[in-house]
């Protein structure tokens, strides 16, 4: 088989942000668009001669196209073999777990998460390096310079690989191992939590569904929750990956997977539900008449982790994201344990992961992981929950109350406005990050500032350092607002606000979020100056 260099000039932006290059399809669609990102991949980590690598994507349109390519270029590149979910499907932490357990040189992850796909829709690229995780800001950095200096790339003139099912193919010299999506992810789930009790649970009457969002985590769920653990057939809705997840936005948030919530504040809710993002590191909990935030959730696993088999052992330590809510801080003040707090985006807890400072993390955006992969992982954080609820066997609401009651609530809501301009929106966190040192002190309504800092972070592990994470402003008696320009989105700016209000009293641990938050949403305009500066005066998404 042949193999081709062509020439081919560096294509501006080729960045990636928070996690991977993402891009509208069409973008990636155009003529050397994937071809240079991948080689400059190649390029930037020492070359792919000899090396094994793990392939596989969210089933997203363009997903199967660029699978191809990228093999034809592992193979001109020199790859010994790549590892291949069947279809090209893969969930981020099943192909985080196969980097892990197979020992490869990294893996190739062909997704735009929760973004909606299909041809006007986004795609993404990332790429995860030994450890499972994806790339650190280093690796991340040298992509982005390789792409800059590109003036060529290899590829394999060849048919498709038949992907369709588990099987040793060849490409040239290279091996092409297509595996079953979910054989080895169940596996993992089986030796962390008892499967025995959760059935146990599940045979006494114990209800639940599952919204895959026409995204990758179907195959996961119905083989692990309706196969494995026996819920009802149908359990798993939405259950089938469609290559544009059925027009859907497929984020697993009250907003975008209002039906699910619907159901459980009505008459005919089961037990618990949950439901997952595109490529299935992203997670939703709720119980009957009750939404888990993202934050809680990661204070109440925290708290009662060692109920699953995989977590009897103690925690050495929690890390959050900055903007996540300091919920799971007072589970760790209370216990004892390490608790960190990163920069926006999952690559951050990789280092703490690694160190064995940290074993589990979260983000206010539905993610939720621990050190058993080193991407966050949806499915994972359901199976925890349910063996969470097989050990006490409460409802969720109840698991919530007591938790609030033990730690208090931090009431939480993240406040979208989408679609900006982006000069004005980099204007009004320019503006904030130079008035920083006057605002201590200052009253904005009912609260006063306590600190106003831009979020920097060293890392405790490697000593690096990720400056300008956001503007955090704390008030008195426990609130904070944090202001931070989103580094996943195509179009525009998107700034988003994180809003946070701690509440210790046990008769006030029971009010709307948003009516307990308004203070603080209040002030957060008053400072930052929302609706002068960018013409909006109501939120997009509320989370
Ligand atoms: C968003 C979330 C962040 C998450 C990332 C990837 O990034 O806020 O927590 O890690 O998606 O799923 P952002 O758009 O805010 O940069
Ligand atoms: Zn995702």
């Amino acid at each position: 088989m042949q193999i081709t260099t062509h020439a081919t000039q560096p294509i501006d932006g080729q960045k990636p942000g928070t996690s991977g290059l993402r891009k509208k399809t069409r973008v990636f669609m155009e003529p050397h668009y994937l071809e240079n990102f991948v080689q400059s991949i190649f390029d930037a980590i020492g070359g792919a001669a000899g090396k094994t690598f793990v392939l596989g994507g969210d089933g997203r349109y363009f997903n199967d196209r660029a699978a191809q390519v990228i093999l034809r270029m592992a193979a001109a590149n020199g790859a010994a073999r790549v590892i291949v979910g069947a279809g090209g499907l893969l969930s981020t932490p099943a192909a985080s777990n196969l980097i892990r357990k197979r020992s490869t040189d990294g893996g190739i992850i062909l997704s735009a998460s929760h973004n909606p796909g299909g041809h006007d829709g986004d795609f993404g690229v990332k790429f995860n390096t030994p450890n499972g995780g994806p790339a650190p800001e280093g690796v991340t950095g040298a992509i982005h310079a390789a792409s800059g200096r590109i003036s060529q790339y290899r590829i394999m003139e060849a048919q498709d690989v038949d992907l369709a099912s588990p099987g040793e193919r060849t490409l040239g010299a290279m091996t092409v191992e297509v595996v079953d999506p979910v054989t080895d992810y169940r596996r993992l789930m089986e030796e962390l939590f008892d499967f025995d009790a959760i059935r146990r649970l599940i045979t006494d009457g114990f209800t639940l569904r599952f919204d895959a969002m026409h995204a990758v985590t179907g195959p996961y769920a119905k083989a692990i929750l309706e196969d494995a653990l026996g819920a009802a057939a149908g359990s798993v809705v939405n259950a089938r990956p469609l290559p544009d997840f059925g027009g859907g936005h497929p984020d697993p948030n009250p907003v975008r997977a209002r039906p699910l919530v619907d159901l459980m504040m009505g008459p005919e809710a089961p037990d618990f539900a949950a439901a997952s993002d595109g490529d299935g590191d992203r997670n939703m909990i709720l119980g009957r008449g009750v939404y888990v935030t993202p934050s809680d959730s990661l204070a109440v696993l925290t708290a009662n982790a060692h109920l699953a088999p995989g977590y009897a052992r103690d925690l050495v330590g929690v890390a959050r994201s900055m903007p996540t809510s300091r919920a799971v801080d007072r589970v760790a003040a209370a216990r004892g344990l390490n608790c960190y707090a990163t920069p926006t985006g999952w690559k951050f807890f990789g280092n703490l992961l690694d160190a064995g400072r940290a074993t589990l993390c979260g983000e206010e955006s539905a993610g939720t992981g621990s050190d058993h992969v080193r991407e966050k992982d949806g499915l994972w954080a359901v199976l925890l929950w349910l063996n969470i609820l097989a050990a006490r066997r409460e409802s969720v609401e109840g698991i919530m109350r007591r938790h609030w009651a033990e730690f208090g609530r931090n009431y939480y809501s993240r406040h979208d406005f989408e679609g900006v301009d982006a000069g004005a929106a980099t204007g009004m966190i320019d503006d904030l990050r130079a008035c920083l040192d006057e605002l201590p002190g200052r009253r904005f309504g009912a609260l006063t500032v306590e600190t106003a800092e831009d979020f920097a972070y060293t890392d405790p592990v490697d000593g690096s350092r990720a400056a300008h994470q956001g503007i955090v402003i704390t008030f008195d008696g426990g609130a904070r607002a944090v202001f931070r320009l989103s580094g996943t989105g195509t179009d525009g700016a998107t700034l988003r606000v994180y809003l946070e209000r701690l509440e210790t009293a046990p008769d006030a641990l029971d009010h709307d979020p948003q009516d307990a938050l308004a203070p603080v949403v209040a002030a957060a305009d008053a400072i930052a100056g929302i609706a002068a500066r960018l013409g909006r005066t109501r939120p997009d998404v509320v989370t």
